[in-house]
């Protein structure tokens, strides 16, 4: 990982905001554990102990760099540059473990002997039960009833590795019920547990740390754009945002260069307006989920609204703090696509490249056809995930 020189408006502040969005909104009995992080990860994160070993292992066992692939098929139709970002090439099938990896090695240097997680399409419990089988480490994944249903391979995965599953049975039993269950467990067993959350939500620094694991997705992009076409900034970096990790890692290292737009996808579900959506900029406003000041979905007094989207991934009712500045502040721009659009995407990537993407990636891939690129235009897609958890749900539109 470079050392991050922060320029301007869009990195957290010292007081753990992005704007009005971020800061720590905990209950006194975890107030001990996020200082303990607080006063810790960036001077854990800086040395040269900690670097050689995230460096090592992201290459050697994750797999790193990443390629960035030109999708000449995809470029033809879109009549612009597409190149695809590989996180669904990482070990374990997704960029969730670029994440993991670094907060395994927080959590060794700060002494923990046992993690606690949440999971949503489940790629994030792999990549935790991933890096605890590794570390030796007890490993417990809450995951909600419905989704432990439909991303059901990798659930055997977590079991397979020695991960606890528990399943979050309130709520709408998926996302926001998992990280409650887990955010409750880690409240009630402090002492020696560390929480690896699985985007840029929850109280600073969560979100901070996550995206500075995450951020090795631009630091790569931008020098194997310059190999590629002697250009280090792109025009376009389109991703999607569930909590919004995978698109802070690829949004990281151009945040500063106000030329490139930075596209986040929001899942719609099956429509704005039909109830059954995630699009939280559209649908949500201010508010305090998961322990920070951020947009989200919620009824006129306050409670959060259930959210619901075909990926489990992007089924959540909120945004990341940074991702709710960008948003405010005009500097990202937030589009979404439906379920149908979602899956006719992942069917047009799978037969024009080859490749099966993850139903949560395939909402990034969804809006190509509304960016107005221009034939000279870079445009970036991260492809977060693989399709392989997804079998499921594409079988069921395969005749
Ligand atoms: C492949 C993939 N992409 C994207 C996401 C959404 O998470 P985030 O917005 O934190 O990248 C998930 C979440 O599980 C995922 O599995």
């Amino acid at each position: 990982m470079k050392t991050i020189v922060q320029k301007k408006l869009y990195h957290v502040d010292s007081r753990g905001y992005y704007g009005s969005f971020g800061g720590a909104f905990i209950p006194e009995m975890l107030y001990s554990k996020i200082e303990e992080l607080r006063e810790n990860y960036l001077s854990i994160i800086a040395e040269p102990s900690f670097q050689k070993e995230y460096n090592d292992l992201l290459h050697n066992y994750v797999g790193r760099p990443t390629p960035l692939y030109r999708a000449n098929r995809l470029s033809t139709k879109y009549k612009t540059n597409i190149f695809l970002k590989r996180e669904d090439l990482c070990h374990t099938g997704a960029h969730k473990v670029n994440n993991t990896i670094g907060q395994i090695l927080m959590a060794k240097k700060l002494g923990k002997k046992r993690v606690v997680a949440e999971t949503g399409a489940g790629q994030h419990g792999v990549a935790t039960a991933t890096v605890c089988a590794l570390m030796n480490i007890e490993c417990i994944i809450y995951m909600g009833e419905i989704d432990i249903e439909r991303q059901a391979p990798n659930v055997a995965r977590m079991k397979m590795l020695g991960a606890e599953v528990r399943p979050a049975t309130s709520g709408s039993r998926t996302l926001k019920d998992a990280t409650n269950e887990a955010m409750r467990h880690w409240i009630t067993n402090c002492a020696g547990t560390h929480y690896i959350i699985g985007s840029v939500v929850g109280p600073h620094p969560c979100p901070d740390m996550v995206a500075r694991f995450q951020s090795i997705i631009s630091e790569e992009i931008r020098w194997q754009l310059k190999v590629q076409t002697g250009k280090e900034t792109p025009d376009y970096v389109v991703a999607c945002v569930g909590g919004g990790s995978n698109a802070a890692g690829a949004f990281y290292h151009f945040l500063d260069d106000e030329d490139v737009k930075l596209v986040a996808v929001e899942a719609a579900g099956q429509g704005i307006s039909s109830g059954y959506s995630a699009a939280t900029t559209v649908l949500g406003k201010p508010g305090v989920l998961h322990g920070s000041h951020t947009i989200l979905m919620q009824t006129a007094d306050g409670q959060v609204m259930e959210p619901s989207s075909i990926s489990a991934g992007l089924d959540y009712p909120g945004i990341g703090p940074q991702h709710a500045y960008l948003f405010d502040s005009g500097r990202g721009t937030f589009m979404s696509a439906t379920d149908d659009e979602a899956i006719q995407a992942a069917f047009e990537l799978t037969r024009f490249e080859g490749i099966i993407p993850a139903l949560e990636s395939s909402h990034a891939l969804a809006v190509l056809g509304k960016l107005s690129a221009s034939e000279h235009d870079n445009v970036i897609v991260n492809l977060s995930g693989r399709g392989d958890k997804d079998m499921a749900t594409y079988m069921k539109y395969i005749y």
